[in-house]
Parts: C-alpha cells; sequence; structure tokens
C-alpha cells in the first residue's frame, strides 16, 4: 500500500518536471556545434582530408561506438559531448556531413565541426580539405531550412531562439595551420604583422557570427583560444623542458583572445535579444597544464597516444603510435588534442563555473536564460 503510493507519487513528480520543462520551452534543447577537431564528431570522415581520425586507438573510451573510432581527435567525449550529456540530450548531435543527419535526428541538433578548420578561409589548407567556418555557416542555412519544414516557420523560429545553443569553439588553427606555419602560410606572416592577422580574424568573426544571428540564433557560447603554446607538439618541435611552454603561439593566443573578449561584449549590445557566453578556454586548460598533478594526473606534457621527440609530440595517434597505459592519466590525448579525462573538467566548469571561467553566465544558466 505504501510502496504504491510512493510510486505514483514518483511517477507523479516525473510528469510534472516533464511538462514544467516542455511548457516553458525549454526540453532538452539543441546543440548546434562549429569549430575546429576539438569538438569534430565525425564531419572529416567524409571529407577527402589529410586530417582524420576514424582510425584506430581513437575512440577506444567512446562507449556509444564501443570503443571503434568515429571520427572525433580524442580517447572518448569531446567537450562538446559531454556538454550535451549533462543538459539532458537524448543524443548526441549528428555530423552534418553523416547520411544520418536527415529528419528528426537533426532537432537534437547538428555538429558542423571540421579538423583542421578556422575562421579564415584559407587556414587549413595544408590538409588539403577541411570546413572553414563559412562553409560551416552555410551548412546551418541548410539545416535551418530543414527545421523550417519540420516544425513549421513559427515553431521552428522559436525551437532556435529559445531551446537551441550554439556554440563556436575555434580560432587555434588560424594560428597554427596557417599564420605560424614556416612555408605554408603563403606569405601571410611576412606580408602580414600578428596585430593586423589578428584584426581580419576578429572582422571575419563578426560577420560570421552575424550571420548566425540572421538565422535566429540567440544563445552563443564562444571559446576563446587555448594555450596552444603548450600542446606536446609544440612543445617537441621546439624541445623544450618538461614545464615550458613555446612563447610565440600563447602570447599570439592571448592577443587574439584580449579583442575576442571586445567583440563579445559589442555584439552581446548590438544584437537585441542574443546572449554570447564568453569561454576563457585559456586560462582553464592552462590550469589544468599547470596544476595537473591536483587534477589527478600524472603529466601535462607528454601525449598517451603519439610517437617522436621527448613528448611523443610529433607523429600522430593511428595505429602503430605507442600508447599510454592509464589514459586518464594524461592530460593530452595526442600530440595536439586533450584526453576524455581533461575534456571531463574542462567541460564540467564550463557548466557550472564561476564568471573568471565563463561570462557572463555559464552553460547551465544559458540553457534556461
Ligand atoms: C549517426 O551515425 C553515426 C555514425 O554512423 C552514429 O555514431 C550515430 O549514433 C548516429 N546518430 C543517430 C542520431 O542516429
Ligand atoms: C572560401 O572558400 C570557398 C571554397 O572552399 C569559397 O567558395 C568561398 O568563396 C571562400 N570565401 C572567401 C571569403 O574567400
Ligand atoms: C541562406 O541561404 C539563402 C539562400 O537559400 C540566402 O539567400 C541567404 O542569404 C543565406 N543566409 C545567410 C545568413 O547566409
Amino acid at each position: 500500500m505504501k510502496s504504491y503510493y510512493i510510486a505514483a507519487l514518483v511517477v507523479f513528480f516525473f510528469n510534472w518536471c516533464y511538462i514544467g520543462k516542455a511548457a516553458n520551452g525549454q526540453g532538452s534543447g539543441a546543440s548546434f556545434i562549429f569549430g575546429d577537431s576539438l569538438v569534430d564528431a565525425g564531419n572529416n570522415n567524409y571529407l577527402r582530408t589529410l586530417s582524420k581520425a576514424n582510425i584506430q586507438p581513437n575512440g577506444i573510451d567512446f562507449k556509444a561506438s564501443g570503443g571503434n573510432p568515429t571520427g572525433r581527435y580524442t580517447n572518448g567525449r569531446t567537450i562538446g559531448d559531454i556538454i550535451g550529456d549533462e543538459l539532458g540530450q537524448p543524443n548526441y548531435a549528428v555530423p552534418f556531413l553523416a547520411p544520418n543527419s536527415t529528419g528528426n535526428a537533426i532537432l537534437h541538433g547538428v555538429n558542423y565541426a571540421s579538423g583542421g578548420g578556422g575562421i579564415m578561409n584559407a587556414t587549413g589548407r595544408i590538409f588539403v580539405n577541411r570546413l572553414g567556418l563559412d562553409i560551416q555557416i552555410d551548412y546551418f542555412n541548410i539545416t535551418r531550412k530543414q527545421i523550417d519544414s519540420l516544425l513549421g516557420p513559427s515553431k521552428a523560429r522559436d525551437f532556435i531562439m529559445k531551446t537551441s545553443i550554439f556554440s563556436v569553439t575555434i580560432g587555434a588553427n588560424d594560428f597554427l595551420n596557417n599564420y605560424l606555419l614556416p612555408v605554408l602560410s603563403i606569405g601571410a606572416r611576412l606580408s602580414e604583422s600578428p596585430d593586423a592577422f589578428i584584426n581580419d580574424m576578429l572582422t571575419h568573426f563578426r560577420g560570421q557570427l552575424t550571420r548566425l544571428y540572421q538565422l535566429d540564433a540567440r544563445k552563443f557560447v564562444i571559446g576563446n583560444v587555448g594555450p596552444i603554446g603548450c600542446i606536446p607538439y609544440q612543445r617537441t618541435i621546439n624541445q623544450l623542458k618538461e614545464d615550458e611552454c613555446v612563447e610565440l603561439p600563447n602570447k599570439l593566443a592571448l592577443q587574439y583572445n584580449a579583442k575576442l573578449k571586445d567583440l563579445v561584449t559589442e555584439l552581446n549590445e548590438n544584437l537585441p535579444g542574443a546572449t554570447f557566453v564568453f569561454a576563457n578556454v585559456y586560462d582553464l586548460v592552462l590550469d589544468v597544464i599547470t596544476n595537473y598533478k591536483k587534477y589527478g594526473f600524472t603529466t601535462s606534457s607528454k601525449a598517451c597516444c603519439g610517437n617522436g621527440g621527448q613528448f611523443a609530440g610529433i607523429i600522430p595517434c593511428g595505429p602503430t603510435s605507442s600508447m599510454c597505459s592509464d589514459r586518464d592519466s594524461h592530460v593530452f590525448w595526442d600530440p595536439y588534442h586533450p584526453s576524455e579525462a581533461a575534456n571531463l573538467i574542462i567541460a564540467k566548469k564550463l557548466l557550472d563555473g564561476d564568471t573568471k571561467i565563463i561570462s557572463p553566465m555559464n552553460l547551465r544558466q544559458l540553457r534556461d536564460h
């Protein structure tokens, strides 16, 4: 009798939550993910490109694929996946180029991110192919029309404006695989000062974010560029010591990040009804790298999967790479990308962190905003 009553109460409570959520239009919402290899969930599998992650042992800890590679550039979930899980999305945002990114699946979100992609069109040219941010937004424009036909124009607009989060994680390749490339930058570094290049990037980025706004995006998360001078690749090719980072890439990232923050403030003021959240990925990741022991890692300089030099940072992760035995003990999975263990720490801070890391509100607050 008693347990019956409790069961009924529990059922009532869950129904009430569900109706409550549906009524205020929150639901689990959708995430539309733009960016580079940090959040690519498999788009590059469908491109003829030198930047590929659908090879073992990538994905070895990704439960949804049974440990098989999916095109994610890490051993498990990306930051985008973890945030989707935590915000209650039932499915990972499907890669736009995957055959199953059709029908109702797109209502949980779509992922446009591409390994090697950047803000500038020329970024990542050494990989032969990748989706730059211009093209990623062209693709969202296609999705936008599909949502119109699935929901009807009025519901579609509400769905995009009120329940969808647009995250953009981009910019690192504009330095690593464009401005800082000695030969292939096609002279960008020779003809443009860092200031001019960074201004050019931000002019493009302003236009790109404004295009998303024109397509009804309202809740944005903009990640800044991380400490790219500290990745195993940079530490290895510059033959640094255990606790050193390469100065120039970090300096460029900081210079860009300061101006990006101003751009985010400007867009919050100028685009009515939009909320742009600034994610301070640089400080967050640098803290994990510097204080790795506090977070339970044994190294933040050596890649778990990779080969070459003192930090396994030259040859990308693949079937013939050496792999560490405890993947959760490494901040970096490969010469460029964090491990799932590091992604978990980063994602949790973006979800629940304070304004030093994510401002003016964190992701849980943005969802309910
Ligand atoms: C779409 O396909 C990918 C790869 O084939 C798979 O991992 C994913 O679970 C599928 N997603 C949905 C929502 O069907
Ligand atoms: C970027 O490249 C694509 C082709 O890859 C091209 O269609 C587009 O016009 C280019 N955009 C700019 C601004 O140059
Ligand atoms: C979206 O695509 C349409 C053509 O189908 C075009 O007219 C419009 O300018 C595009 N919008 C954006 C913001 O790119």
